[in-house]
């Protein structure tokens, strides 16, 4: 049981209007509506070779008005193979960058371009943010998952140098986060790929103890027995069908400055949800081997979490179970007793994350935690209420909402907010427990759910991400992917590394 991420390789260089350029491809980005070179780069690039200017104006007069690009081959400019025109419709500054980049990526991968130059044409396109998102989505624009593949359909990994031309000069540390935002959400996307059967709880166990090593974490791994002392007996009763242990996984990162009042990740880590003795159809189970997204999303963060520098301690917790049937499974009308006291009746098996979460969050409210973001592929509802593109955010804390909601436009990964109704509470009442695991039959099973885990954080500040919608995408629109996207790497990375709380 090997674990390979590869680090993500790209050099990214500033190139001055002066220096001279050789490269695969050469991208002249113009933003939308506006085709043709501004005089200040036209200027620029003559000083580069003076047929350039005359070739891409002749490309520009051959481009079609429908078409979003434009490329000539083989240029016959010596150093210069091919020349790429690029014109995007949308004019979102949040998503042009990454538009550009999934597009640049593209015609790279098309002819396996290993040196590739970009001029921006408009240098509002590269601000310090900009560039940001476009070298982060670059890079992810070249992943695939191979580590099953016995033949190698394709080596190509992307090129391996990207040069901006005629930039200004924060490009180092932009191009530094980027590049490990990147490999963070890569290494989350491997996780979430990777078969279920290999993929197990005692997996995710051996991962988090890793990256402790590499990024000098303490890591605390509860067996069924710490789980047993410690009453996390909700944890227990959802693993108790699978012939896999169970495990609730700890990762905690200090900073080396005063630290600051602590934040608490708590990843869903259900390696395969089969819906327990309230079985899925066989529909519902095919992207199950996915129901540990929230946890490959927090470990992803862990991964880089000494290049994000976090001013806040952060403590991950990860509840790892299977949810299987089995002579040992739980059952409908179960009543567990929770971590925190509160006893739950178990009305259907496949509600198995909230309960799994429920344990995993008293735990780290009574660790001290004073701001606690879970994040989980808990409900179909959620995925029914906003699609593929928005995770549903619930939040008790305005502020916090504000920022995972920035964050998230930042980051690529989208979230929205949705309310947490103290008038539906009552759906959650039990006739024998303090509360069952199931909402109602009319609907709002993403809010039942949120409403549900709110009864397990106590008075701390917290935001619950549901990510059944986000996290595994059918088609590659929203996050430029088949299979697993890796969401909540990203977002998260950028809430840790920002203004402390
Ligand atoms: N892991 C599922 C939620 C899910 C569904 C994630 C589809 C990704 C795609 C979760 O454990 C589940 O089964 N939820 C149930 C809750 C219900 C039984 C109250 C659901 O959404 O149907
Ligand atoms: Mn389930
Ligand atoms: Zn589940």
């Amino acid at each position: 049981m090997t674990l390979k991420h590869q680090r993500v390789e790209l050099k990214v260089q500033r190139l001055k209007a002066s220096d001279k350029l050789r490269c695969d491809l050469l991208v002249v980005l113009f933003a939308p509506e506006r085709r043709g070179l501004s005089p200040s780069i036209r200027q620029a690039l003559s000083r580069q070779k003076s047929a350039l200017v005359a070739t891409i104006e002749r490309g520009l007069a051959d481009w079609s008005s429908e078409d979003e690009s434009y490329l000539i081959r083989s240029s016959g400019l010596p150093g210069i193979q091919n020349i790429l025109l690029l014109q995007l419709k949308e004019d979102d500054a949040d998503t042009l960058p990454r538009q550009y980049a999934r597009r640049v990526g593209e015609h790279c991968r098309s002819i396996r371009a290993q040196s590739v130059v970009v001029q921006p044409n408009r240098a509002s396109l590269f601000s310090r943010t900009a560039l940001e998102m476009f070298v982060e989505e670059f890079t992810l624009s070249f992943y695939s998952y191979r580590a099953y593949k016995s033949e190698q359909a394709s080596n190509y990994r992307g090129p391996r140098t990207l040069g901006l031309l005629g930039l200004p000069a924060a490009i180092p540390h932009a191009a530094s986060s980027a590049r490990a935002i990147a490999s963070a959400c890569a290494f989350a996307r491997d996780l979430v790929n990777m078969p279920p059967s290999d993929c197990t709880p005692r997996y995710l166990a051996k991962v988090a103890e890793q990256i402790a090593r590499e990024q000098r974490l303490r890591c605390q791994i509860f067996d069924e027995r710490a789980l047993r002392r410690m009453g996390a007996h909700a944890i227990l009763a959802v693993g108790s069908g699978s012939a896999q242990e169970s495990y609730l996984i700890r990762l905690s990162y200090r900073p080396r400055r005063t630290a600051r009042a602590p934040i608490a990740l708590v990843g869903k880590g259900v390696t395969f949800d089969s819906g327990g003795l309230c079985i899925k159809t066989r529909a519902g189970m095919s992207h199950m081997k996915a129901d540990m997204a929230g946890a490959a999303a927090v470990l992803g963060v862990m991964q880089i979490v000494r290049e994000l520098e976090p001013s806040n301690e952060i403590d991950v917790y990860i509840p790892a179970v299977e949810n299987m049937l089995g002579s040992h499974a739980f059952r409908p009308g179960d009543v567990l007793r929770s971590l925190s006291g509160k006893t739950i009746e178990v009305l259907n098996t496949d509600a198995e994350g909230r309960l799994i979460l429920a344990d995993a969050l008293s735990y780290a409210v009574k660790m001290g935690a004073h701001t606690i973001i879970d994040i989980a592929t808990l409900t179909g509802a959620c995925a029914t209420a906003l699609a593929d593109g928005y995770a549903g955010l619930f939040c008790n804390d305005e502020r916090l909402t504000a920022r995972l909601v920035a964050c998230g436009v930042h980051s690529g990964e989208p979230v929205w907010p949705l309310p947490l109704p103290a008038r539906y509470r009552k759906y959650l009442k039990s006739s024998v427990a303090d509360m069952k695991n199931t909402g109602t039959e009319r609907g709002g099973g993403a809010i039942t759910a949120a409403l549900f885990l709110q009864h397990f954080v106590g008075k701390a500040r917290w935001a619950h991400l549901d990510i059944a919608g986000t996290a595994y995408a059918e088609d590659p629109d929203f996050f430029g992917v088949c299979g697993a996207t890796g969401f909540g790497t990203r977002i998260l990375s950028h809430f840790v590394a920002g203004r402390p709380l």
